[in-house]
């Protein structure tokens, strides 16, 4: 089954934004696997956000994530990376539609309250990074 990974980040936890974003994801019918409140270390920070090393904004971006807590999720189900990129919307909150996490609540591009993986490639990669394999529950609703 596939898994993807998603961060709340400083932002989203210090607006109150917790609650909200994993009720629209149990919402939609995704399986919650993993699941940490945390601070972000500058190493951690660093490794996640390599692929953007050489960017103008990657200081930036390894301050403001390990700037407060975060919580770190692994999700699961048929087609879950792709859809929570839909739900998270648009990198520039301003360009993210209404009804997206970003679109409803954010508007800056370096606080857009919440990162989703991109691709299968990614997600196998963040999950790892961020998980270790006995933090992840495997489960099934008997309902
Ligand atoms: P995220 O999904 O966490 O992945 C990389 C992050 O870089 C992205 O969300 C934005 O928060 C940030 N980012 C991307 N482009 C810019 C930019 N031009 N200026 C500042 N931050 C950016």
């Amino acid at each position: 089954m596939e898994r993807t990974f998603l961060a709340i980040k400083p932002d989203g936890v210090q607006r109150g934004l917790v609650g909200e974003i994993i009720s629209r994801f149990e919402a939609k019918g995704f399986t919650l696997v993993g699941l940490k409140f945390m601070q972000v270390s500058r190493e951690l920070a660093e490794q996640h956000y390599g692929v953007h090393r050489e960017k103008p904004f990657f200081a930036g971006l390894v301050e403001f994530i390990t700037s407060g807590p975060v919580v770190a999720m692994v999700w699961e189900g048929d087609g879950v990376i792709a859809a929570a990129r839909k739900m998270i919307g648009a990198t520039n909150p301003l360009n993210a539609e209404p009804g997206t996490i970003r679109g409803d609540f954010g508007v800056d591009i370096g606080r857009n309250i919440i990162h989703g993986s991109d691709a299968p490639e990614t997600a196998t990669q963040e999950v790892s990074l961020w998980f270790k394999d006995e933090e992840l529950v495997s489960w099934q609703s008997s309902l």
